[in-house]
């Protein structure tokens, strides 16, 4: 645990440290869980929106975008369920004060089955050594078996009173599970209350005027309200899928975790219509797709995994996260919904609009149903960032920290550094950097000894390194090194570009999908 807490300190300081990610108004000492995204996190950030785009929209005929207001109509958020339904279990520690969502507690409770798994398994693979079936052990294992039970029996109890608004058995299973404050151990809780999360803010001047509005919690709706508009002028024939990126807001009660959990953060989301009846194969086939685009990015198989809801959001029929393993655990990174007919249904009847697709096969009209892919854009900076984050022992005893970024979403894709700050070689390293910079982002540095330029680009993630010699002069040959090997290869400077698009070009990682 202690191992745990320590990389995740590490993340957050070399996020700050490399200029990847501040605290949002720092020098008024911050505001709780907003944070702002630097010169090299803005870049990392950019990179895997554009990432997500490319496979969701531009590779799919039938997937078109669209980028909706952050305000809409309140009555949006009223037929929508997010006015009554959008709320969050919470109870109050009465000794220390302080207080948290009364289902992370029973969650958090129930991943300790988890960590107990994994021991299982690390203990069992020293045991049995190459011969070892992780997939085989996890199946029939007694001890596995029975921690699997019980976290099972747990959540699909919480899940179940969830539903029913039990909020008395809630607080219940806590007190029987004993669960204390993560903070001071006290078991003395309140009882437990549903909070809604949504802000509200105003619409005009004058305050009798005045709109009560809500900065939008998702950004789906906007993609509900805007079914009609985009499918009859886009002649789109079901099944087709309408995505956006854009902010969200949600005023989160336990907001800790650095950007993992904010109250201002971007989604990247994608609604599916399809036929009714057909929900469930694209459910499946939308599963599998988002997981491989996640294995694209060569992140390691094990770090994932699904998990299927008990408790459902208001809207939806089936639903799974995608987790990823963060450095405090397996958390929620994607969810996969099967939202039904609900929330073209509700805008119809709120709107007084039809919202109605025509079947020219079917020759009928009828509203579709959605299956959606919801992607938490800060949640898959932080998954790619601390994946990446390594700090590797060198031959010569010495340590280089290292962020191994998948090299399609670095922020910079080469440095171009002169060896000394003269003798014609600067304007050299220049002349290299003018050309390249009109394919990639890259960055000149002449500043400190090379060993130094190259442990700087190391820690931002820069798949490579170009140095600019005397020998260049003579050969028009640069030195090229590639971050992760540290290899270094004499190549010529016409070679350059090919080189660095073989390694960061979109089309060479998703074709892994
Ligand atoms: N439209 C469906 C929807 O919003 P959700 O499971 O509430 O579903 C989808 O959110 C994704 O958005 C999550 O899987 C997560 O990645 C991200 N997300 C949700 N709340 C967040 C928060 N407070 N901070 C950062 N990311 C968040």
């Amino acid at each position: 645990m202690a191992k745990q807490e320590d990389k995740f300190k590490k993340v957050i300081s070399h996020a700050k440290e490399y200029g990847f990610v501040f605290q949002s108004s720092e020098i008024y000492d911050g505001l709780s869980a907003v944070y702002d995204y630097a010169q090299n996190g803005v870049e990392l950030k950019k990179n895997i929106r554009e990432y997500w785009w490319k496979a969701m929209v531009q590779m799919n005929e039938n997937i078109v975008g669209l980028d909706a207001a952050i305000f809409m109509h309140p009555k949006t958020w009223k037929a929508s369920g997010h006015v009554d339904a959008f709320n969050d279990p919470l109870i109050d520690n009465k000794d220390s004060k302080k207080r948290y969502r009364a289902d992370v507690l029973i969650e958090d409770y129930v991943a300790k089955y988890d960590t107990k798994i994994e021991k299982e398994v690390k203990k069992a693979a020293k045991r049995f050594g190459d011969s070892f079936d992780k997939e085989q052990f996890l199946a029939t294992n007694p001890r596995v078996l029975q921690y699997k039970e019980k976290g099972n029996a747990i959540l699909q109890r919480m899940g179940q009173s969830l539903e029913k608004e039990d909020l008395e058995d809630v607080k219940a299973l806590i007190e029987e599970l004993e669960i204390g404050c993560p903070l001071s151990g006290s078991k003395n809780w309140t009882e437990v209350k549903q909070f809604n999360l949504m802000f509200g803010t105003k619409l005009g001047a004058s305050a009798d005027t005045a709109m009560d509005l809500y900065l939008r919690p998702e950004t789906a709706q906007g993609i509900f309200v805007n079914f009609l508009n985009v499918q009859k002028t886009g002649r789109m024939k079901i099944p087709f899928g309408i995505a956006q990126t854009g902010k969200a807001f949600r005023n989160e009660i336990v907001a800790r975790q650095f950007i993992f959990r904010m109250r201002e953060f971007e989604q990247m989301e994608m609604q599916f219509f399809v036929k009714p009846g057909t929900q469930k194969e694209w459910y499946e086939a939308w599963k599998v797709n988002r997981l491989k685009w996640h294995m694209s990015l060569g992140m390691g198989a094990d770090n994932y995994r699904f998990h299927d809801h008990e408790k459902m959001a208001h809207y939806a029929d089936a639903a799974s996260d995608i987790e990823f393993k963060f450095p405090f655990g397996f958390k929620e990174l994607e969810g996969i919904h099967s939202r039904t007919d609900f929330d073209l249904k509700a805008h119809e009847s709120a709107s007084g609009k039809k919202l109605q697709y025509f079947d020219h096969e079917e020759n009928k009209n009828y509203v579709p149903y959605v299956v959606e892919t919801s992607i938490g854009l800060d949640r898959m900076f932080l998954a790619v960032f601390s994946n990446s984050l390594q700090e590797e022992e060198l031959e010569n005893g010495t340590t280089r920290t290292v962020l191994k970024l998948p090299s399609v979403l670095a922020p910079y894709k080469a440095a171009i550094f002169p060896l000394v700050k003269k003798d014609g070689l600067p304007e050299v390293a220049r002349k290299i950097m003018e050309e390249l910079k009109w394919d990639f982002n890259v960055m000149y540095d002449e500043k400190d000894a090379v060993g130094r330029r190259y442990r700087r680009q190391d820690a931002l993630g820069t798949p490579f390194c170009i140095t600019v010699d005397h020998d260049t002069l003579k050969d028009d040959c640069v030195t090229i090194r590639h971050r992760d090997t540290m290899e270094q290869q004499r190549v010529k400077i016409t070679e350059l570009a090919a080189i660095i698009k073989e390694e960061v070009d979109a089309r060479n990682w998703l074709q892994k999908m």
